[in-house]
């Protein structure tokens, strides 16, 4: 007969299974027990063992059995006994399998570079933790008990109102609730409309390709349409965005339309025409990656193209920009057709946005948080941008920022030649970021290759700024 026994958590302080056959007597089974916990890294060096009386009682054995078990394993070196600290697993008992231990500490992330100007993120040091906190405390308190249960897979209603309201007024974009999904973001939206498994096997794809694509993007979005068996055709740049005129088979078509990602031009008017245009003739959907079309800093933000023809093109949306990366919270605005398949693909429950969350980014923006933030934050990335402006006009003016004033990031053109020797230069002064190659198409054709820098000026803390922006003309090349 086997027995199993968990002491209480008080007494040990910390959960112990012991498995204890009974063969060889309960004395045997207990040594052999602890020992293989010991030995096994379950109970880790220095942990304190419960003493005799209640792990006896623990058990349902005699005390001496408990006191005779812990005086074998001293002796045998497993465990240390000492006068007023009890007894105790010995330091040097270490484990032997090593893939059976206990999870140490996570060790400290390894000391990030001096100064991060990568792109991607924006200023965490800002994040509105009082304004969030209080959205969380009111959606809590309000929130009905089915917001605790098992989810709808299109999001919480309260935050699809508050959204289609958002995006109407913000960014242009026509729709109603019953058209938002709600997602962890835009590399969700894009394994939900793409992959086959999402949700288990048996699903189809809400979308096919080939699936044409700006010829620089995240080679992370390239990737996860790789891995979805999903053919990605790069469509050249030019100073009016993409060359959508060279849209030919393919069923979809993904751009940055606000604010190209990196290059950072925005698509022309008649592009932006021509595209849904396309769409229409050929039975195609634009994918609009919305990243951060409400941060413009030269005019107002330009609207959506979903605006344009809300049953041509999907609308993508997250707060990683606008908030934090860390919420994973997104949403997608869809054609009517693609509603059903969509919340197919993501399954019978929401299984990826909290439901909290989600009432909180609703409060958030209902309570006019989210304007505020966002238009502090519009402030300080113009601020930023500028500063980065005025210090390559006085120390490098023959480095030239492309792109409009827009976004979280700015590009620097480099002489010909010269990108791969900066980035290593600055990376051996402490500095992050990306050259500009780094975001290229590996089919790209057509067009140049220039060479170029990708500034993230929103990631450093506000107080880190002005030195980054030092150290990072210091490794520019001389004119
Ligand atoms: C081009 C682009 N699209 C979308 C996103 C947003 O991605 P996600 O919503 O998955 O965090 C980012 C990064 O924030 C981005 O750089």
């Amino acid at each position: 007969m086997e027995d199993s026994w968990v002491n209480s958590a008080e007494r040990i302080g910390a959960d112990l299974h012991l498995e204890m056959s009974a063969a060889g007597g309960r004395r045997a089974a207990l040594i052999r027990a602890l020992r293989d916990a010991v030995r096994g890294g379950r109970l880790a060096p220095g942990t304190r063992l419960p003493p005799y009386r209640s792990l006896a009682a623990d058990l349902g054995v005699a005390r001496n059995t408990v006191a005779d078990a812990y005086a074998e394993l001293v002796a045998e070196g497993w465990l240390t006994a000492r006068q007023g600290s009890g007894t105790r697993v010995a330091e040097r008992a270490a484990p032997l399998d090593a893939s059976a231990r206990v999870p140490k500490k996570v060790p400290a992330r390894a000391r990030g570079p001096r100064h991060d100007l990568r792109q991607g993120t924006p200023d965490a040091s800002s994040f509105p933790r009082a304004a969030w906190a209080a959205s969380y405390r009111r959606a809590l308190a309000q929130a009905p008990n089915d917001a605790f249960g098992p989810g709808d897979p299109a999001g919480r209603i309260e935050l699809r109102e508050a959204l289609a309201e958002y995006l109407a007024r913000a960014r242009g974009v026509r729709t109603e609730p019953s058209r938002i999904v709600i997602c962890s973001g835009f590399a969700h939206a894009l394994r939900l409309l793409f992959h086959s498994d999402v949700s288990g096997p048996g699903h189809g794809r809400v979308l096919r390709g080939p699936l044409a694509v700006e010829s620089y993007g995240l080679s992370f979005h390239r990737e996860l349409l790789t891995a979805a068996s999903v053919r990605t055709v790069p469509l050249p740049l030019d100073d009016d965005g993409a060359r959508v005129d060279g849209l030919d088979r393919e069923r979809a078509v993904l751009l940055t339309p606000a604010h190209q990602f990196p290059t950072g031009g925005p698509l022309h008017p008649s592009r932006r025409a021509a595209v849904v245009d396309w769409a229409r003739a050929r039975g195609g959907v634009v994918l609009e990656d919305d990243y951060d079309g409400e941060f413009r800093y030269d005019r107002k933000p330009v609207g959506a193209v979903q605006g344009l023809d809300p049953e041509r093109v999907v609308h993508i949306g997250s707060v990683s920009k606008s908030l934090s990366p860390a919420l994973r919270l997104g949403w997608m605005v869809l054609p009517e057709r693609y509603v059903d398949a969509t919340l197919e693909a993501k399954g019978e429950r929401e299984a990826w946005a909290s439901a909290p969350d989600q009432l909180a980014l609703a409060d958030f923006i209902v309570s006019g948080s989210y304007d505020r933030h966002v238009r502090r934050m519009r402030q300080r990335y113009r601020a930023r941008r500028d500063r980065l402006v005025a210090a390559l006009a006085t120390q490098a003016p023959h480095i030239e920022v492309t792109g409009i004033a827009a976004g979280l990031h700015a590009v620097l053109r480099l002489p010909p030649g010269t990108e791969r020797s900066v980035v290593r230069a600055a990376t051996w002064q402490g500095i992050a970021l990306d050259g500009l190659a780094e975001f290229r198409h590996p089919r790209a054709t057509g067009e140049d290759a220039p060479d170029g820098l990708v500034v993230g000026y929103a990631t450093p803390p506000e107080h880190a700024y002005a030195a980054a922006v030092e150290a990072l003309c210091g490794v520019l090349p001389p004119e």
